[in-house]
């Protein structure tokens, strides 16, 4: 692949230069491969550890590594001879003498271990100076497609779905491989292949045959395959009259099907469920609970594998407010689910919005596996369009304390992060080259959740664009600022779900006429001719009350609140005066110019790195960052309209007029 389209992601292998390349013109290998003795599927691995050392070495060293010296020292030794399975997947990588030893206690350690090299090669580190010992945070790193059967991905904004439900079992694309590279460079062990709003049929045998050639290929690489499934199967597909949970023929329904999956893809991961959200079908349809659905399909699995049951769930009968509802319905459940199954919660209470509240059932299920649920596609940040840089909003609600269990990253460790993912058919993956990043992230934090978001920005540039120290830190500085400019344009100070319906792409604060109360955009900002935001204090929803005393006292008042919540929880007059001096009127409108000129400082910043990135790329950033520039405008002046369409005030006059 030529580097610049983006096929090859952060695994460029961009040749090093100067005294980089000289420091590693001298390695070879890799020698001495140590591998455990067990079954077939580890040597595999061993062989894909060798093969991408081999390419990636090639490739740092402009070909010099290649031509094997016979000389005794410079070599890259893997040594993982005891496999301790699946979950021993720690590594070292050392400099010993002239030579490399990566070790550890399964093949896919080692496999792990040569990642972890080229990554501190392409960084430049000086092999001799490498010394680094690593292990997974967390046992599940997953990502959730949510790609339909017929190759349409659901929020998916880079092409057609990459898996070719059409030509499986016979034919594997060779892409199957390289986005399974990809994702063990990340350490990413779990891949959901379907969409979670399920369709029953992809639980038939001929489906199951595709799976397991998925599930195959993807092993040397330590990827287990999961599939969601339609709740109401047994009915769909299975020739009953019902699919509640409690029912015995349902139940042998599922054993069965669990038992047929496992027949044929041996290490089958399990299953993830969307049970009563948005129209899915559900247990509640027969008067059950969420946890007697879980653990019907968690006794199906055994100890073979996961259910992993999502929390997404809010319905048009509840109209407090959506935010309360998952925390309503799982709660009261905690303790009651089965050892293998994991409640999925999104990162805020709402939908992957710019900015959210981390979600308040983080703090409130001590007795329950909770697994982080992260979108990686920015359904709601301008697509692959707009540039905004994920890790600083991922690692913002880790960063949390729900005031039980620690922060949320110490909350989610016994289960694992799942990202809903942004890959497509194009040709670099990701829909735009900057979205790559966010695949990138994901898996980084997901592996370690205490990477900062800088630091995962700068290797993925490096590795992705260009040693150039300049341009590394101008990229990064955009990356860094990026979702903090999306929130300041879209949707500043707390507020949320201002995308127009259904596509979610664009303003449209003045819709508010859907029949279900919670699609409408003025169901979440309440704007009227007096003040703005969501009452979700006592006076209001009292969702606040959902959140341990410790924040709930803080964000209680409106002069306390950290100001990137304010009109989450609270509604505020136009003419209020803030802590900051100006009235809320005031701020909203700065902070719409200050997001507004961020885009812009980003496109200058990008301008000037004309001579530092190759010509195809730096011209395809630049077009997207044009239209960013134009839609920022677009949300910052539709919506500021449409306030003063309520309000009746003219624009404060510290404010530059629209560009
Ligand atoms: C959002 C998204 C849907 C998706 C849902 C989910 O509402 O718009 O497309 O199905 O989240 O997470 O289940």
């Amino acid at each position: 692949a030529k580097a610049e389209d983006g096929y090859d992601l952060w695994l460029r292998y961009a040749p090093l230069e100067g005294e980089a390349l000289d420091r590693i013109a001298g390695l070879h290998g890799p020698v001495a491969v140590l591998s455990s003795d067990g079954p077939e599927e580890a040597s595999a691995t061993m062989e894909a550890a060798r093969r991408e050392l081999g390419v990636g070495l090639t490739r740092l060293s402009r070909n010099s590594a290649s031509s094997m010296r016979s000389g005794a020292e410079g070599y890259v030794r893997l040594e993982c001879p005891e496999n301790r399975g699946d979950s021993a997947v720690g590594y070292s990588v050392r400099a010993d003498g002239a030579d490399i030893r990566i070790r550890g206690s399964s093949d896919l350690a080692c496999l792990y271990g040569v990642f972890a090299l080229l990554r501190e090669l392409s960084l430049g580190v000086d092999p001799v100076r490498i010394d680094i010992a690593s292990e997974p945070a967390m046992p599940l790193r997953m990502l959730n497609h949510w790609d339909n059967p017929d190759g349409h991905v659901e929020r998916g904004y880079a092409g057609r779905s990459i898996f070719d439900w059409w030509h499986l079992p016979e034919r594997l694309d060779q892409r199957m491989i390289d986005y399974a590279r990809a994702n063990a460079s990340l350490g990413i062990n779990g891949v959901v292949v379907n969409n979670v709003n399920a369709r029953a049929f992809m639980l038939e045998p001929r489906y199951i045959a595709k799976y397991k050639r998925l599930a195959d290929a993807w092993r040397p690489y330590g990827i287990r395959l999961y599939v969601s499934v339609r709740f109401s199967a047994p009915k769909d597909i299975g020739g009953l009259d019902s699919a509640d949970p409690l029912d015995p023929e349902v139940r042998a329904w599922w054993q069965a099907k669990a038992d047929e999956f496992y027949a044929a893809v041996p290490d089958f991961g399990g299953f993830l469920v969307k049970a009563n959200s948005e129209g899915q079908p559900g247990p509640q349809d027969y008067g059950r609970s969420h946890a007697d659905g879980a653990n019907m399909l968690a006794e199906a699995i055994g100890n073979r594998g996961t259910v992993i049951w999502r929390a997404f769930v809010y319905s048009a009968e509840d109209e407090t407010d959506r935010a309360k509802q998952a925390y309503g319905e799982f709660v009261p459940l905690d303790g009651q689910f089965a050892d293998n199954v994991i409640v999925q919660v999104k990162n805020g209470p709402i939908d992957f919005q710019p900015r959210e509240p981390f979600h308040p059932m983080f703090g409130a299920m001590p007795n329950t596996k909770l697994m982080f649920e992260a979108q990686i596609t920015k359904e709601y940040l301008g697509f692959a369009s707009h540039l905004a840089f994920l890790a600083p909003l991922w690692e913002e609600v880790l960063d949390q304390e729900p005031g039980r269990g620690g922060r949320v990253a110490e909350v989610v460790l016994p289960a694992g992060m799942a990202g809903v993912a942004n890959t497509g058919s194009d040709r670099n993956w990701s829909g735009s080259h900057f979205d790559q990043a966010n695949w990138y992230a994901f898996g980084r934090l997901a592996w370690n959740p205490e990477l900062p978001s800088e630091q995962i920005a700068r290797e993925w540039t490096v590795q992705t664009f260009t040693r150039e120290p300049e341009a590394i830190e101008k990229i990064v500085r955009m990356m860094m600022r990026s979702r903090e400019a999306v929130v300041g344009y879209m949707t500043p100070l707390g507020l949320a779900h201002l995308m127009n319906t259904g596509h979610h792409y664009g303003p449209a604060p003045w819709v508010c006429d859907l029949p279900r109360p919670e699609w409408n955009p003025c169901y979440y900002h309440r704007a009227d001719a007096d003040g703005i935001g969501f009452d979700r204090t006592e006076s209001g929803s009292d969702a606040l009350s959902q959140y341990a005393d410790s924040i709930a006292n803080r964000w209680d008042d409106p002069n306390t609140i950290d100001p990137r919540f304010l009109l989450w929880f609270h509604h505020i007059a136009w003419t209020a005066k803030r802590p900051s001096g100006l009235t809320l009127w005031e701020e909203l409108v700065s902070e719409y110019d200050w997001g507004v000129a961020e885009v812009d400082a980003m496109a200058r910043e990008w301008a000037d790195l004309s001579d530092a990135i190759d010509p195809q790329r730096h011209r395809a950033v630049t077009e997207s960052l044009a239209i960013q520039q134009r839609e920022a405008r677009w949300w910052r002046d539709a919506s500021i309209a449409y306030w003063q369409s309520l309000n009746g005030l003219p624009l404060p006059e510290n404010v530059r007029p629209p560009a």
